[in-house]
């Protein structure tokens, strides 16, 4: 069954379309990464999805339930982290999930929830006094406190240092392995590759995109990049070469398309040219490069 329906969704805000008519099916146990820049409309779309905000036109359906009319039965069977979450500062970590589990019936205890974001030494410390990748577990606990079947994260990472994303990750990853559906949206691509089954790439209130992240690399940006550093490297430029920015002519690079003969007849073809390679490196393709096809744009400007 389809844990999440979304029909020809717009969303306006006076002149600005948030949401241009977007259409998506999301099968139960699927991990979907949203992937977009800043203003894309990631957020725009998961308050729609979770009933905080109407549509302008057009219709959503979350496990079988209209939003938002049905928004209250949806919410027993959800789980929400937002892309701030507003804790009361004194209230300690384990005051702060009982608070939680007042809003639901069917509830995971705060032991359980405490042990599973390795908080358990936390519980009676005040929540203003962790760090800020503490603070997004507490935010996480308290997402799941209900054992969601669907668990909504809005840029869970944004903003923490990579060992805290790596906490956050493998929570996500349980959720996963739990066969939890999770929607999460990010704009760093090595997340949205890292943790989902498939990406969807928004951009300006428009999916321009959607698949396993492998298969839209295979898609949208097939070629690798054959990068080589040294001496004597400008005679590289009749065969195809470029340099690379910023490297001040000791870099250069080329797309290592399928129909070149290999990487071993591009060098000896590069060293008979009289380039003094010393160095030679291959860069995967990217969600980025993705991007970029598609957009014209860079992920991260
Ligand atoms: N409440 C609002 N009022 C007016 N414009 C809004 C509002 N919320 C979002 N927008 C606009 O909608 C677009 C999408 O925003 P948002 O969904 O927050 O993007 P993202 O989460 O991808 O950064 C942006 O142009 C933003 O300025
Ligand atoms: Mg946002």
């Amino acid at each position: 069954m389809a844990a999440i329906r979304v029909n020809n969704a717009v969303k306006r805000f006076g002149n600005v379309m948030a949401l241009q008519h977007v259409t998506l099916e999301v099968d139960s146990g699927q991990t979907v990464a949203i992937l977009g820049p800043n203003g894309a409309g990631k957020t725009t779309l998961i308050d729609m999805l979770v009933g905080l905000s109407r549509l302008t036109s057009g219709n959503i359906e979350v496990l079988g339930h209209v939003m938002p009319k049905e928004s209250r039965r949806v919410r027993e069977r959800i789980g929400l982290c937002l892309q701030s979450t507003a804790f009361f500062p004194r209230l300690t970590v384990r005051e702060t999930l009982s608070l939680y589990q007042h809003f639901f019936t069917r509830r995971r205890s705060v032991d359980e929830l405490l042990d599973w974001v390795q908080l358990t030494e936390k519980a009676s410390e005040p929540v203003s006094k962790l760090s800020g990748g503490q603070q997004q577990r507490v935010a996480l606990a308290a997402a799941l406190v209900n054992d969601p079947e669907v668990l909504f994260l809005d840029e869970p990472t944004t903003g923490l240092d990579p060992q805290a994303r790596r906490d956050i990750w493998d929570l996500v990853e349980m959720s996963r392995q739990h066969g939890r559906t999770v929607i999460l949206t990010t704009h760093y691509m090595e997340e949205a590759r890292h943790l989902a089954d498939r990406v969807i790439i928004l951009d300006r209130g428009r999916v321009v995109a959607d698949g396993a992240p492998n298969a839209l690399i295979r898609q949208y940006a097939p070629n690798r990049v054959v990068r080589v550093s040294g001496d004597h490297l400008e005679s590289l430029e009749k065969l195809g070469w470029n340099p690379v920015a910023g490297a001040s002519g000791h870099e250069w690079q080329r797309p290592l398309e399928d129909h070149d003969q290999s990487l071993e007849s591009l060098l000896a073809a590069a060293r008979q040219s009289g380039a003094h390679v010393q160095r030679v490196s291959i860069q995967e393709s990217s969600l980025e490069d993705v991007f970029l096809h598609l957009t014209g744009r860079s992920l991260s400007a």
